[in-house]
């Protein structure tokens, strides 16, 4: 069933072994449905800038793949926490075989357990229809993971696109993934006015712009279309789509034109302010024994094992993007309300109780509700926190999990007010604000609101983060998020995924083929949201908590550091 092995880990064996077993439901015949014809066995080949590339053929998808592909210098030794360069020369002997997905970046969480790690991990992804020809100019899907700027990597199984681009094809739509590694945690992120002087910060998103530099430069090598990419990603990827959107303004070289942003907007995850983390930073240096050190701290810390980088750099918690005065050059609210935005087509959606893994749990009163929130956001005025307490009433009936009724939460009586908040601050608000802003500015622009729980959600988590992933994907392998095998999964699966690609390729979700589904209206003529479950398929008003969202809207700052 599935041809030579990326990594030949068991686990990949064994979930090979577990995924043949769907199939047969998701993927009906796929010899049938070749584009065209092709010499499925022969290793595809790649002429790049930097030499060429030897390939996989993915036979039974009738596809084929180039993994693990350098897009930058290794950013090891010297280059440690540095920007990323591009590559200063071609590959040994002008070879390169791709065959493997690489090692992916060191991070802290689940999402890099059962994943080789290196610091040596900037690589690209390529998949495309067996037999695609330069001439074809394919549109080009540009994916990046999500995993709170900490976790994450390419090779991660729940963002096999095999699916998709098997979808694809028998739309009659073809398109090309692309999916990238970028640097997380520390060494993505660490964040110290000594870095800062050095122009160093935000390394993980220069690295995805260098790879979008890269796209742009070789993907018509691959029968790609450097003037149709999209931009696709979820959570800390979106955010980082977020990101690249509000980057330089409108003044720099179009390295995309439409962008997919599922369950984020620029402020989803906090800015730290310099005050807070550079006592963090002087603690890792003392940890680490780099502090004074005589060539200098950095210098020291570029030197350290990794083993001992990443045990204390991690002990001082997450790290993410900051204001770095470049890439992202103002708090996103003040570049929103300037307007100052890449205006391109856009699909942005949320899901229903996003709030439901993030809100502050435990509280049973009012006071502890305010308490939280003053501790998450501790710049806030108490003017508003008061209004806050207001607009999320001590109401059950009103608080996230939504539609739940009057019961409360066993963490707490008062828990489903901060799920609400905390859903609406890192996501619904800003999901609707860039959906008015961007319709506003002329581009198309197409919302949603995923309202379907995976399938051994609880009720406590109702339609989760993440939730929308294993649909978009139709993604029918055994991972942490997988598709559900209820009535109707497979079919919801199939229509979002039919969207995806029919943005992708004609920069509208409408041409999806697929029976039975309303037409997705435009922001522009109706602020609305598609809205998905297995059960149905609607198109509802954008008006849920208006006034709450409003209001967060007038936050600013306040809600970003
Ligand atoms: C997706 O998973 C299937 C089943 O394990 C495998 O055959 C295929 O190579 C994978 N595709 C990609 C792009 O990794
Ligand atoms: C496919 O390519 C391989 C390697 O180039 C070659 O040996 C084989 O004969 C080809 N098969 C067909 C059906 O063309
Ligand atoms: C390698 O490829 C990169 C990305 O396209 C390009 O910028 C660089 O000039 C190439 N270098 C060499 C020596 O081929
Ligand atoms: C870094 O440290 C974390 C937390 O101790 C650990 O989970 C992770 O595997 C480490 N990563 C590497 C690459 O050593
Ligand atoms: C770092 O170590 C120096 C020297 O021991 C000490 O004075 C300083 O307070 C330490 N800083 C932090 C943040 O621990
Ligand atoms: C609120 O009640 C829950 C459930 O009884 C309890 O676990 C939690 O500790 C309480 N929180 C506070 C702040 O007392
Ligand atoms: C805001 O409220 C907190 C907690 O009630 C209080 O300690 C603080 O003094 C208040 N700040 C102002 C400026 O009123
Ligand atoms: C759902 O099942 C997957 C696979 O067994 C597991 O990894 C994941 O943690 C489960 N999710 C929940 C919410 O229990």
């Amino acid at each position: 069933m599935r041809s030579s092995s990326s990594s030949g880990s068991a686990l990949v064996a064994l979930a090979a072994l577990l995924a043949a077993a769907f199939f047969p439901a998701v993927l009906a015949s796929p010899v049938s449905l070749l584009a065209r014809s092709t010499n499925s066995t022969a290793s595809p080949v790649a002429h790049v800038r930097n030499g060429t590339l030897h390939g996989l053929s993915l036979a039974s998808f009738s596809q084929e793949a180039f993994l693990g592909i350098p897009y930058a210098q290794p950013p090891v030794g010297e280059l440690r926490l540095r920007r990323p360069r591009a590559l200063e020369s071609g590959f040994d002997g002008g070879q390169l075989d791709a065959k493997a997905y690489s090692p992916i970046c060191p991070g802290i969480g689940s999402d890099n357990w059962g994943y080789e790690q290196s610091e040596d991990c900037l690589t690209i992804n390529v998949l495309r229809p067996a037999g695609t020809t330069a001439e074809d100019r394919l549109p080009v899907a540009f994916w990046i993971y999500g995993g709170g700027f900490s976790q994450g990597g390419s090779a991660d199984r729940r963002y096999n696109a095999s699916w998709v681009v098997h979808r694809s094809i028998e739309m009659g739509k073809p398109i090309m993934f692309v999916s990238i590694n970028y640097r997380v945690s520390a060494l993505g992120f660490l964040h110290a006015n000594e870095l800062r002087a050095e122009g160093n910060l935000n390394l993980g998103l220069y690295d995805q712009r260098l790879a979008l530099h890269w796209v742009q430069e070789n993907i018509a090598a691959f029968g790609g279309d450097p003037r149709r990419v999209t931009l696709w990603g979820e959570s800390a990827g979106g955010v980082s789509i977020a990101h690249h959107l509000l980057a330089y303004g409108l003044t720099s070289t179009p390295l995309f034109h439409g962008a997919i942003i599922e369950s984020a907007h620029a402020g989803t995850v906090a800015f730290p302010s310099p005050e807070t983390d550079q006592p963090r930073f002087e603690v890792f240096a003392n940890a680490t024994g780099c502090a004074g050190s005589d060539g200098g701290v950095l210098e020291c810390v570029r030197g350290l094992d990794l083993d001992v980088l990443n045990q204390t750099a991690t002990a001082e918690g997450r790290w993410v993007p900051v204001v770095d005065g470049d890439l992202i050059a103002s708090y996103p609210s003040d570049a929103l309300n300037a307007r100052k935005f890449v205006p391109v087509p856009l699909l942005i959606g949320a899901n229903t109780d996003e709030g439901s893994a993030f809100g502050s749990k435990g509280l049973n009163s009012t006071s502890d509700f305010a308490a939280a929130i003053a501790a998450r956001w501790p710049q806030m005025q108490n003017s508003t926190i008061e209004r806050l307490l207001e607009l999320y009433p001590n109401d059950p009936s009103v608080g996230c999990p939504y539609g739940t009724g009057d019961g409360v939460l066993p963490s707490g009586t008062h828990d489903k007010r901060s799920n609400s908040l905390w859903g609406d601050v890192m996501y619904h608000f800003g999901r609707r604000w860039m959906a008015q802003l961007f319709a506003e500015a002329d581009q198309p622009v197409f919302s949603y609101r995923y309202n379907q729980p995976a399938e051994n959600a609880t009720v406590l988590l109702g339609t989760a983060h993440f939730a929308e992933v294993a649909s978009v994907f139709s993604n029918p392998l055994p991972t942490q998020n997988p598709l559900g095998s209820r009535p109707g999964d497979a079919e919801l699966a199939r229509l979002m995924t039919s969207q995806w690609i029919s943005f992708i390729h004609d920069g509208t979700p409408n041409n999806h083929g697929v029976d039975g589904a309303p037409t997705w209206p435009d922001y522009r003529d109706e602020p609305s949201n598609y809205l998905y479950s297995r059960k149905e398929w609607e198109v509802e008003r954008d008006d849920y908590r208006q006034e709450q969202l409003a209001f967060l809207r007038t936050l600013g700052w306040e809600l970003q550091q």
